[in-house]
């Protein structure tokens, strides 16, 4: 069991920035990645797609031997992750609750802005999440869609990533937030300018957190692995243009082992 993977999904190939934070925390294990990028995005559909696709994934991720599921999507995290909780039999671990406890660990006002694709916003899974762990802080969501396109163009630093994450971020910075939860798997990108933007404040970027939930998870399931020489292999629903040039952009390494599955019955 040590030696099996853990498996982790996503819309695309955003989803690297998480197995990027698993990969440097727990170097030692072996990681299979489903990106399903035929079906991307994810942040603009419907609950019931989400869910159904989400399901699939997780049967391929099992059916290639997972020992743990990571749900690295926080569009899929929104909607299904209690449900594909229920319906496998391996633990799963979605990128909300670890974000959520690091945001109040470093609040100090108690207001918290999250920005996310509309699917996750209008979800009110954050809302909930805060609800469950007790918080009385004000949560302020805010749908950032375009930002997920403007990374994968790769505009990281452009110009009109600044007009935009002005025009997106100035409500919340008017609202007094001293916390800014990163909801999305391409966020983490646009740190520099958010950080230009918003000055001084927190910025929460799940992938790290939910590294260290997933070694814990691990140690307490007595099924971590030791060593250094972990493996990635990647699967990805379609090979769609500049996959790899984005995809390494988010993993920071190269993508050496990948190939095109199809998830027809699963
Ligand atoms: N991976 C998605 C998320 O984190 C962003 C891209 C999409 O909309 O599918 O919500």
């Amino acid at each position: 069991m040590r030696d099996n993977p853990i498996g982790v999904f996503d819309s695309g190939i955003g989803g690297l920035t998480v197995v990027k934070a698993v990969r440097s925390m727990l170097p030692a294990e072996n990681i299979v990645y489903l990106g399903d990028t035929a079906r991307l995005p994810y942040g603009t559909k419907s609950v019931d797609a989400i869910i159904e696709f989400s399901l699939e994934n997780a049967r391929f991720l099992i059916s290639r031997g997972a020992k743990f599921i990571v749900i690295a999507c926080y569009s899929s995290t929104s909607v299904a992750l209690d449900i594909v909780r229920r319906h496998v039999d391996v633990p799963v671990i979605g990128v909300i609750d670890p974000g959520v406890v690091k945001a109040l660990e470093v609040t100090r006002n108690g207001r918290i802005g999250v920005i996310g694709t509309s699917l996750t916003i209008f979800s009110g899974a954050y809302e909930k999440a805060f609800r469950k762990h007790g918080a009385k802080c004000e949560v302020l969501g805010k749908a950032c869609p375009l930002f997920v396109s403007l990374v994968e163009e790769g505009w990281l630093e452009h110009p009109a990533t600044e007009l935009v994450a002005r025009e997106y971020l100035q409500p919340l910075q008017e609202d007094g937030i001293d916390t800014l939860l990163l909801g999305c798997t391409h966020f983490p990108l646009l740190m520099p300018v958010f950080r230009k933007l918003m000055g001084d404040i927190h910025f929460v970027d799940a992938s790290q957190e939910l590294g260290n939930a997933l070694g814990n998870a691990l140690k307490a399931a007595d099924v971590e692995r030791s060593g250094r020489d972990g493996a990635l292999s990647i699967y990805l629903t379609d090979l769609s243009m500049n996959f790899k040039e984005i995809g390494e952009r988010f993993l920071g390494e190269p993508m050496t082992d990948f190939s095109r599955v199809t998830l027809k019955g699963l």
